[in-house]
Parts: structure tokens; sequence; C-alpha cells
């Protein structure tokens, strides 16, 4: 039996990835959780230059998940690929940098500079909902989004994951345009839009008005877009939208995803990747199954 999968020619050990923004650089959590037994790390979104992120309260929690407005708080590219980058060349585990840009040829520059030993491949976050310039922008327009998975496809030899953003009325066809440019993959989905307010203060709780819902309140959401996606595309589709547990994870598999990352569930056990990749070996001996792949895209919704 075998938890193995290559997606997109990223070889990966389980098919339990952490997602962007959840698990800053990987070594933060090192101290919790042997980094060794993660199908990928997803290091957190990198931008051209250091940003400091949104200003003001950037976390409310909700009752079955969180909203957040971090903004793409990070060094910036130089300094990941310096200063982070050699100190995760210690684990045996692929990176993944997630990237966003402000314009296609911010996302090609990106690209390029990191296409360098150690990175196994770009995840481009077409979908962010918490900063102002792009981010969103390119997500929620076909032409955009292919515009931006042409620019880095021809500044890269990495495999290049899209990922896409739900916060649109047909998430189909964003994820044909990405594959039709060129993206080895797509990823689904980021953190739908929301808000909270301070009914004392009569205020909205987050800084930014806005911010992006992620945990469990989602995962219905997700689960129904991995599932038309997957029947859509022909690239292989890594889902994620608030899986806690391994039988979520299963959910994804069923739906078509041929692996899940794990994000909000991190703050809760940051031992959740690993540990739900074994409840996922758990269902797969139970059942006399060999590999993952017997349950990617099974579910039988014929009627
Ligand atoms: C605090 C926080 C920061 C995030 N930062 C990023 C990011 O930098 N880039 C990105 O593509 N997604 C980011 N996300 C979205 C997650 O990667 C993921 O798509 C989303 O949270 C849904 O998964 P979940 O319900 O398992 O958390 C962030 C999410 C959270 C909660």
């Amino acid at each position: 039996m075998t938890l193995a999968v290559e997606i997109a020619g990223i070889k990966m050990k389980t098919p339990v990835m952490t997602a962007s923004g959840t698990f800053g650089s990987g070594p933060e959590y090192a101290d919790f959780v042997d980094l060794n037994k993660i199908g990928a790390i997803v290091v957190k979104g990198t931008t051209l230059t250091p940003r400091d992120g949104n200003k003001g309260r950037r976390i409310a929690e909700t009752p079955a998940g969180m909203l957040n407005c971090i903004g793409l708080e990070n060094p910036g590219v130089d300094e990941f690929v310096s200063r982070i980058l050699p100190g995760l060349a210690a684990y045996d585990v692929p990176i993944i940098v997630n990237i966003a840009g402000a314009t296609t040829d911010e996302f090609a520059e990106l690209a390029r500079r990191l296409s360098v030993p150690g990175v196994a491949g770009l995840e481009l976050n077409i979908s962010c909902p918490n900063v102002k310039e792009g981010g969103i922008a390119f997500g929620t327009d076909c032409m955009s989004a292919a515009a931006v998975v042409t620019a880095v496809r021809k500044n890269t030899v990495l495999p290049v994951i899209t990922k896409l953003s739900p916060n649109v009325t047909d998430i189909v066809s964003i994820a044909r345009a990405a594959e039709d440019a060129g993206s080895d993959a797509v990823s689904l989905i980021n953190t739908l839009l929301g808000m909270s307010i301070d009914i004392h203060r009569w205020r909205p709780e987050l800084g930014n008005v806005v911010g992006g819902l992620s945990g469990p309140a989602i995962k219905p959401v997700a689960l129904r877009m991995v599932w038309q996606v997957a029947r859509a595309v022909k690239c292989p589709v890594i889902g994620l939208g608030g899986i806690m547990t391994a039988e979520d994870a299963i959910e994804f598999l069923l739906a078509g995803a041929s692996a899940v990352a794990v994000g909000t569930a991190n703050f809760v056990n940051p031992r959740a990747s690993v540990e739900i990749a074994e409840g996922i070996q758990d269902y797969l001996v139970e059942r006399g199954l060999k590999s993952v792949r017997d349950i990617v895209g099974r579910v039988n919704d014929s009627i």
C-alpha cells in the first residue's frame, strides 16, 4: 500500500500538503511535527518586494472557521531565496512557493527568481481577496488568469499550479483557461469573501472590513467546486477548503482531487496534515486498496 502521489511531476510521500499562508515557511512548525512526513509544503504567499500586510485586526473567529485579511505579509522573494530557502533544504519534502504579483510582469519576474534549486514548484495566487492591487482581479477573469499563467510558463520550467478563487460565477471556465495556458495543475479553493461586525462598537471586526473565510464553513462549497473542476480538466486537481480530518480529505479525493491541502486545521493542530495522511492510510488498508489513486474521482454520482 502506498500513499505516494505525483502531482505535475512533483513526487510526494503522501497526498496531504499544507496550504499557503497557514504553515509559515515550514520550519516554524518543526518543533511540533516531522516536516519530512508532509506530502509537500506550500509556503506563504511571496511577493516581489517585502510587504507588512494590512493594518488593524487581521483575524476574526467565526462559528465554523475564521476570517483573515493578512494582506500577504512576507519578506519578499529575494529574502526568501537567500535566507529562508537554504534552511528548508534540510528537510526531505517538496517546497512549493505560492507567488502573488500585482501585474503579469511581476508574476513572470517572481517565477524567474524562484527557478532555483530547492523549489519544487510554483503555486500562482491569482485569487487573494485581501490585497487591493491585482490578486483577485486575475482570478475572476479567464483572460487575465490565462495571461498570468502564460507569462509564468515562459519564465520557468518548474511545475506550475494555479490556485483558483471561489469568488466567481463559474470556476470551471477559469480552471480551463489556466490549463489551456499551460498550468500543470490547479488548486482550489482559496478563501471566500466574508465579513463580521462588532455589535458593541458598531464597526467591522477586521481592519480591512472584509476578509477571507476559511475552515469547516467552506468545505461543502470547496468540495462542490473540486468535483466540478475535476470533471472538466485533464490536469491534476489539488483540493482544499475546510479539511480538518481524514474523512474530509477522503471526500475531496473521491470528488476528484489527486492531492489535498490542509490550511486552517494547522492552527488548531499543527500535526493535522500528518494525522490526516495516517487516517487516509488506515482507510485504504481497511478496504484492501493499494494506492490513493484507487479512490481519486471514484464518487458514484450517477443517478
Ligand atoms: C491566515 C491565512 C493566510 C493565508 N494566506 C494565503 C496566501 O498567502 N496565499 C494563498 O494562496 N492562500 C492563502 N490562504 C488561503 C489558504 O491557503 C486556503 O486556500 C484557505 O484557507 C482554505 O483552506 P482551509 O479552509 O483549509 O484553511 C490563507 C489562509 C489563511 C487562513
